[in-house]
């Protein structure tokens, strides 16, 4: 029987309150944190693609915060427990055990299933019928591995940013999921298919903001009269992508958190609104044309999507938004989204 336990331990379940979690910060970060850092998770935030959670940084003794600015804002890129990439594929122990088998004893069968899945165009149309328990986690690892990737890509690319209208990028980490009690083979440094670790849940550390989404600012006492402007405010930084040649294929009210400055804000200046979440964007191609890359911008459409939610949202509360002063503006067609 091949044995293995999950690591950090049985039973192990998705990440909960209180946890610790040791995080190493990955080769390729530049900021100026210690090698490896504990963090103690504070509250979750929601398990969508990614899970994402405050947690305070401990100090040396490992279990006193640091004091002013240790919360931060965590997001983990874990295939086991995104119910985006598993609605139809819950995670389980079996599947694991199938998984650290094949990425053990057949770690060059599936590397060789990563390469083709990565390289071959057609591969997965073609085989994913066919695939193996582990054929699929592996292909999930290489999958959310390149969300975090796109999401690293655009913090990079909007440093100027960070802090101002998006969140300060912190440090990349990553969390070791490997099973205690089996060796797994390191990676070949030159291997092709550099996403793929099987054992590596990749994260993101981020400046927590403290406030709530736009979809949620009605409950939020923000005032009627603050409304209109603060929906503005939030399409108006969709520019700021727009000019970066970055296309995010996932706008929504969900993803712009709206931090109010003051304990008593009286204009739209008084909060200050944050664009979150690059997970499914991507960079317009060094040869894409004009009309090629218009076009994935029009179906994508993330202002018309914006103010599509948020017209619907307000119209509950009785509210009209308005459209001035967006010239730009097409209007967001749902049944398109079938389509994509
Ligand atoms: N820097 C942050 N500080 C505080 N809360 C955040 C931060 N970034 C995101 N959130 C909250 O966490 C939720 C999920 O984060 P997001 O990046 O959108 O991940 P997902 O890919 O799971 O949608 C957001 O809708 C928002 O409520
Ligand atoms: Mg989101």
């Amino acid at each position: 029987m091949f044995k293995f336990s999950l690591s950090p331990g049985p039973p192990f379940e998705e990440f909960y309150v209180n946890q610790k979690l040791t995080l190493t910060v990955s080769p390729e970060d530049l900021s100026d944190l210690p090698k490896v850092i504990h963090v103690r998770i504070r509250e979750m935030i929601s398990n969508t693609m990614s899970f994402t959670m405050l947690v305070d940084i401990l100090d040396r003794d490992d279990d006193i915060s640091l004091t002013g600015t240790s919360t931060f804002f965590l997001k983990l890129f874990d295939r086991r427990f995104s119910k985006a990439f598993r609605d139809q594929v819950p995670w389980s122990t079996a599947r694991e055990r199938a998984f650290v088998k094949a990425a053990t004893i057949g770690r060059e069968g599936l590397d060789g299933f990563v390469f083709s899945i990565c390289a071959l165009e057609n591969y997965r149309e073609q085989t994913a019928q066919a695939w193996t328990v582990a054929q699929r986690e592996a292909c999930l690892a290489v999958d959310i591995a390149d969300v975090y990737y796109d999401e690293l890509s655009v913090y990079d690319a909007l440093q100027d940013f960070q802090g101002q209208s998006i969140p300060r990028f912190v440090a990349s980490l990553e969390l070791d999921i490997s099973p205690l009690g089996v060796d797994v083979p390191p990676r070949d440094p030159n291997a092709a298919f550099a996403t793929f670790e099987p054992f590596i849940v990749k994260g993101i550390l981020l400046e927590r903001i403290e406030g709530f989404t736009l979809w949620d600012m009605p409950d939020r006492g923000v005032p009627r009269w603050q409304w209109q402007g603060l929906v503005d405010k939030a399409r108006r930084m969709l520019d700021i992508l727009d000019d970066n040649e970055i296309l995010n294929m996932d706008v929504q009210p969900q993803n712009f958190i709206v931090a109010p400055l003051t304990d008593k804000p009286e204009s739209t200046d008084d909060y200050k609104v944050y664009m979150i979440d690059f997970g499914m964007c991507r960079f317009r191609e060094e040869n894409e044309s004009n009309l090629v890359w218009s076009v994935a911008k029009n179906t994508y459409n993330g202002d018309g999507r914006l103010f599509y939610w948020m017209n619907i949202r307000l119209e509950r509360e009785g509210f009209v938004l308005r459209n001035d002063g967006f010239p730009g503006y097409r209007p967001w067609d749902p049944s398109l989204l079938d389509a994509m």
